[in-house]
């Protein structure tokens, strides 16, 4: 396929786009009645099964939607990710998330260069000090023990490592290495943010991690300059060199933010910042609450999917089957969303983050040559774990619109709690959901099954579900920090499959920029207004009545 080709006009795409009307003439009852269908559609590697037998597709659909990947050269892409092609090439960047977990002893280049040795220079770097923190070797301005952390970022300098930390938070081991520690995280410039993440805290015994790729988000700077302030107004402007470390791709500003570079935790610009939970930007804080040992796990469960991912046939590839399914949905079957339900209360915050993974990078309008895309890229992700989204949206999902589901289940609780007298554990009745929401949304129920019940007539058409509605189930042996990682490669994969088919650009992020430049010019505004009494000027009617409004009412 040449370059400027965009994928909608080959003949695998025609021929995907033909293919839906035999499908929409099935009906998952019928397709899960076929035992053969059922069993060739699971896949297991290293202990995590996928079932995509929920899915509307036939054997023939998954044929067809390898063509499209031979088509939109899914390999070759995979391939040059790996290499440590610049394929981010508005940004002129390589995408080499992968190398951060790498073992040390692996060969990942960037132009030619091994960046593992880079990487693992970083990591030592954090193991020797989060252990001089851990073990109090390290001390605060006033000699005592830093055992609580407040990691300061927004978007990937945030949900990524929120996630693991929440995911961990119950997990035994990590409990044992986290005993009277804490960690917190402050994303939101929102002042209550500041107020709720200070809340408790001593600054005499608190350290503060900049998290910020580039070192000059707004948000991130304000809170940071705020947290120093916290600092400086009670021990003394000596004590940000014990109490304040960054993380960054910017190592000159973070010096110039007056945090000593020794202080400072490397990454590189070849991590995109929703793929960064695996560099310093994750590890520092999570190895400062749990231990390095314990983040370690973690790294090398995500590297045990890169490996599969690169190396396995794409019919046994959790990722690429993952990203080709997802493509077929949005751009096939006409699903724009996609909800994310976790059985695992500890997964809580998995589909915040993948919400950033998922949307800031595949959220595209034109191609990575910068044609206009003719078709819709991207999906609308949100979730919940079940099963308080059973109580909450899962009607719509039942009833109302289709939105294919990911049901995420945990083999062995982090928590098992068994009561005397229960018919099952409170981790079987958990599961028990997980396994019935599944065929509920596929199988549905008929009026004449309704009928059967003697269901009152004016009621059955109330009580009617259509099911035909699609899913697909992992289960996950247990969730210890090396399940967690697998469970982000797994779907960081699986973005850039679905990326890689739309031939769309899934690493950069220019929609985020407009809003940003714009807030800028209202911050000047509010500063004119407010310190020179100078009018609201230069925006459209609607805005210049609210800005104008604000002032008169927040003026003291
Ligand atoms: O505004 C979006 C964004 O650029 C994200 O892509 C990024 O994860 C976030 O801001 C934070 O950026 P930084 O780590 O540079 O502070």
């Amino acid at each position: 396929m040449a370059s400027s080709t965009l994928i909608s006009g080959t003949e695998a795409w025609a021929d995907l786009k033909s293919h839906v009307e035999d499908i929409k003439k099935t009906h998952l009852r019928d397709l899960l009645s076929d035992a053969g269908r059922c069993q060739s559609m699971t896949v297991e590697h290293d202990g995590i099964l996928l079932d995509y037998s929920r899915q509307q597709a036939t054997l023939e659909t998954l044929e067809k939607l390898f063509k499209l990947s031979e088509v939109a050269s899914l390999k070759n892409k995979i391939n040059r990710m790996y290499s440590g092609e610049r394929i981010n090439s508005t940004e002129n960047r390589a995408v080499l998330h992968v190398a951060l977990r790498a073992s040390r002893d692996a060969v990942i280049k960037s132009e030619g260069t091994n960046v593992v040795p880079d990487v693992w220079k970083v990591l030592d770097k954090i193991q020797e000090f989060s252990e001089r923190v851990r073990s109090g070797s390290w001390v605060g301005a006033t000699g005592k023990a830093l055992k609580d952390v407040i990691a300061v970022g927004i978007g990937g300098s945030f949900l990524g490592p929120l996630f693991v930390h929440t995911a961990l938070q119950t997990d035994p081991e990590a409990i044992e290495y986290a005993r009277g520690r804490q960690l917190r995280f402050l994303a939101n410039v929102d002042p209550i943010d500041v107020a709720r993440n200070i809340t408790g805290l001593n600054p005499e015994t608190t350290l503060v991690v900049v998290v910020s790729k580039t070192f000059t988000t707004a948000e991130t700077m304000l809170n940071a300059r705020t947290l120093r302030e916290w600092i400086l107004s009670s021990l003394g402007p000596s004590a940000v060199a014990k109490h304040m470390v960054a993380v960054s791709t910017n190592l000159t500003l973070v010096e110039k933010f007056g945090i000593d570079p020794n202080n400072a935790f490397a990454f590189w610009d070849w991590v995109g910042g929703r793929y960064s939970v695996c560099s310093a930007v994750g590890v520092l804080p999570l190895s400062l609450q749990y231990g390095f040992s314990v983040i370690e796990k973690f790294l090398k469960g995500a590297s045990s999917i890169d490996q599969h991912f690169y190396s396995a046939p794409f019919e046994k590839n959790i990722p690429v089957l993952l990203g080709l399914l997802s493509m077929w949905n949005v751009s096939f079957l006409g699903y724009p969303a996609r909800a994310i339900l976790p059985y695992s209360q500890a997964l809580e915050k998995l589909a915040p983050h993948i919400q950033q993974v998922s949307m800031e990078s595949n959220g595209k309008g034109v191609s990575i040559d910068g044609v206009l895309l003719p078709f819709e890229a991207g999906e609308i992700d949100f979730g919940e774990p079940g099963t308080n989204g059973q109580h909450s949206f899962y009607q719509l999902i039942h009833q109302g619109r289709v939105i294919p589901c990911d049901f995420i289940g945990v083999v062995k609780s982090q928590q098992p709690v068994y009561l005397k007298g229960e018919v099952v554990s409170n981790h079987d009745e958990l599961m028990s959901n997980f396994f019935a929401q599944p065929d509920a949304l596929a199988y549905g129920k008929t009026p004449e099954q309704l009928q059967k019940e003697n269901v009152p007539q004016h009621l059955v058409p109330h009580k009617t579900f259509s099911g035909n509605r699609p899913s697909v189930s992992l289960l996950l042996p247990s969730l210890n920090a090396y399940n967690i990682g697998q469970l982000l490669a797994i779907y960081e994969h699986r973005v850039a499959v679905e990326g890689f088919i739309w031939g769309i650009n899934s690493f950069d992020q220019w929609g985020v920029e407009l809003g940003k430049s714009l807030a800028t010019q209202v911050r000047k505004q509010l500063n004119a207004s407010r310190t020179k009494g100078e009018p609201v000027q230069g925006f459209n009617l609607s805005t210049t009545n609210m800005l104008t409004k604000y002032l008169e009412a927040s003026s003291d």
